[in-house]
């Protein structure tokens, strides 16, 4: 592990004078049943990538039988749940192995073989992460779908990658809520012809149906399997899992990430940027990670379940939301359970400061060391709110800046042992080289200097393909700089050389944290019977960092205007999920459209931040009349 700064300059310095010899090395870290014979295989034209080649292993061997019998009492997890007055549950690594095997051996029982699609659709609960195990223990390639998506939105992931089986639970809790999970999944099958059984947890004795030949409640077929599975052996390169995210265009598609190099990066920039095996022995074993993610999203699957299992340490995982049953229940966990590391997004945070200190104060914080952020740009006075009410200002904050597609955090600091900043994600991890870009492609160099992210050279954890479809993955990432991997953000290099990620300058929104498309959500509302089209835009959000602002053109003809914007979420509910729905609606008679149709989006955005002043050329539009309408209408 790096612990100064200097170790970090020279650590860097050899990855990148020498990847191979770089990788090789950490790789040795992990416990391999055959040793890879070539490192890397790679260009990005194809684009074609391949780390530790033939080398063979399983990925939960290194994450649970690896720190057996050692940890076996060592906990893995603390499961707390949404209600404050249920009990919380210890997972040990025995626990988590006996689970584990025994969803496996149930797994295989049902027909699933290694390559087998499973998806995975449940709440925060520690089967959720069994689950994903269990696929990797037999190489079944597991797709998790975040359980706020709708029944069209589950559908299609599991239409896209013909899941052979679901697993999920009767219900969900998130605060209030009381979410009937499986009928959900009832709904999304309807279409799905390749799902031939569904695995119930039962978790919120929700009433629910169960269909004959295709419906198991997993209480009574996983208490009846054994506790022991042998791995199944997997090559570096087979699929370890496919998980959904939006792009600029179209549907959302299935990012691959394979075994070996997922394995590699994910505990190496675990281990190093949250920094839980320095101090002494005692510190060492007091220490507890929380990352607030959901494990539909990747922060889930790198940094709940994959990287702090395969670096042994003990996590937190909880069910709830952070303002149930009040603001206070982050930090009443983190006194509860004496978290120490605690990983959350700038959302969160911003949402529990508009809540006020009141909730902060009862609790006195003090187990914390290490602060992280995730997901989305953190402002400075966000950051400055976390660090000095709940870092106490000694708590070093790391600011991690990665994608779905880079599998783990390619630009950070590492925790007390690099320089941190203010909204600066900061340095890149060893391995990464980012270089920064104008429009045409041409390299930025020097300091204080502003283009578009994109990286060099192949990391371990990097996107292999999109699933069913290798085209979209180089059109996606590789064509727009031929030669290289394109981010979608715009980022600033400060005069230390500190990267500070701007946002995404794609048709990608970020929405408290979440990726969402705009093309996504446009063919959402655009499937409401009276709308004629649709465009959408981000725009500044005080809490969400961006909200929806859709602009719709409907017959003139049709009902009144506050019926049809709340059919329109209700639309958006439906096909996507709550994270989608609009903040903003606007009913427009027409978008401003160049000569050649297409939308000039630029003033759109404008209008939607509410700067009007300086809107630019707009000689070039084939109305433009329509700017002044919207300009007149805007909400
Ligand atoms: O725009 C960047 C933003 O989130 C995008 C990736 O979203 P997703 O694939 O859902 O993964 C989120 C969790 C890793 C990026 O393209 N983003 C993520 N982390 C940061 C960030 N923007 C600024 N600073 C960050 N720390």
């Amino acid at each position: 592990m790096i612990a100064t700064f200097d170790e970090y300059k020279k650590e860097y310095q050899k990855s990148i004078e020498n990847p191979e010899v770089f990788w090789d090395g950490v790789a040795n870290e992990f416990s391999w049943k055959q040793k890879w014979t070539k490192t890397l295989e790679w260009n990005f034209e194809e684009p074609k990538v391949k780390w530790f080649i033939d080398g063979k292993f399983n990925i939960t061997e290194n994450a649970i039988d690896r720190h057996l019998p050692a940890k076996a009492n060592k906990t893995a997890f603390i499961w707390e749940p949404n209600s404050v007055d249920a009990e919380h549950r210890i997972i040990t690594y025995q626990n988590l192995y006996d689970e584990v095997c025994k969803l496996a051996n149930t797994l295989k029982s049902l027909g699933i073989k290694k390559g087998d699609r499973v998806c995975i659709y449940m709440p925060m609960i520690p089967e959720a992460v069994f689950a994903m195990l269990a696929c990797a223990r037999i190489g079944a390639v597991h797709s998790v779908v975040f359980a706020g998506f709708s029944a069209s939105a589950l559908s299609g992931r599991i239409q896209d990658s013909d899941c052979k089986i679901v697993l999920t639970t009767d219900g969900a809790y998130r605060g209030v809520k009381d979410i009937p999970i499986k009928a959900v999944v009832d709904e999304a099958l309807e279409v799905c012809l390749s799902v031939k059984n569904v695995l119930v947890y039962k978790h919120t004795n929700t009433p629910i149906t169960l269909q004959d030949g295709r419906d198991l409640i997993w209480q009574d077929v996983v208490s009846k399997a054994a506790n022991t599975c042998e791995p199944e052996l997997m090559d570096s390169e087979d699929v370890l899992f496919i998980l959904y995210t939006s792009g600029s265009t179209g549907k959302p598609k299935g990012v691959v990430h394979t075994c070996g190099g997922y394995m590699v990066y994910t505990c190496y920039t675990f281990q190093n940027v949250f920094q839980m095996d320095s101090g002494t022995e005692v510190e060492r074993s007091r220490n507890l990670f929380w990352c607030t993610a959901d494990v539909g999203w990747i922060t889930g699957h790198s940094y709940i379940a994959y990287g702090p299992l395969l670096a042994g340490v003990s996590a937190v995982l909880f069910e709830g939301v952070p303002t149930f049953p009040d603001a206070g229940r982050f930090w009443k966990v983190i006194d509860k359970h004496k978290v120490t590391h605690f990983y959350t997004a700038p959302t969160a945070i911003r949402a529990l400061e508009a809540a006020g200190l009141d909730f902060v104060k009862p609790y006195n914080l003090d187990s914390l060391k290490v602060l992280g952020s995730v997901g989305e740009p953190i402002n400075e006075e966000a950051w400055h709110w976390y660090n000095k009410n709940i870092g106490k200002e000694k708590c070093p904050i790391v600011d991690t800046w990665w994608q779905t597609e880079t599998g783990g955090i390619l630009i950070s600091s590492l925790a007390g042992v690099t320089p941190s900043k203010p909204s600066f994600a900061t340095l890149p991890m060893p391995g990464i080289q980012p270089l920064l870009v104008d429009e045409k492609g041409n390299e930025i160099l020097g300091n204080n200097v502003e283009g578009n992210l994109c990286i060099k050279f192949p990391w371990p954890s990097m996107i292999r393909t999109t699933y069913g479809d290798h085209d979209r993955c180089k059109k996606e990432y590789f064509s727009t700089y031929p030669g290289l991997y394109f981010t979608g953000d715009g980022c600033r290099r400060d005069e230390n050389g500190f990267y500070r990620i701007t946002g995404r300058v794609d048709d990608v929104m970020n929405i408290s944290g979440h990726r969402i498309g705009t093309a996504e959500v446009e063919s959402a509302i655009n499937a409401h019977a009276d709308v004629v089209e649709s465009a959408v835009v981000g725009y500044p959000h005080d809490i969400k960092g961006q909200g929806i602002y859709a602009y719709v053109i409907v017959p003139s003809t049709t009902k009144d205007h506050e019926t049809l914007k709340k059919e329109i979420i209700a639309e958006v509910n439906k096909i996507i999920g709550p994270i989608a729905k609009p903040d903003k609606i606007q009913i427009v008679s027409g978008l401003p459209k160049t000569r050649s149709g297409k939308i000039m989006r630029r003033i759109l955005r404008k209008v939607a931040e509410g700067d009007v002043s300086n809107l630019g050329d707009t000689s070039t539009l084939l109305d433009p009349t329509v700017v002044d309408e919207i300009v007149k209408g805007k909400l």
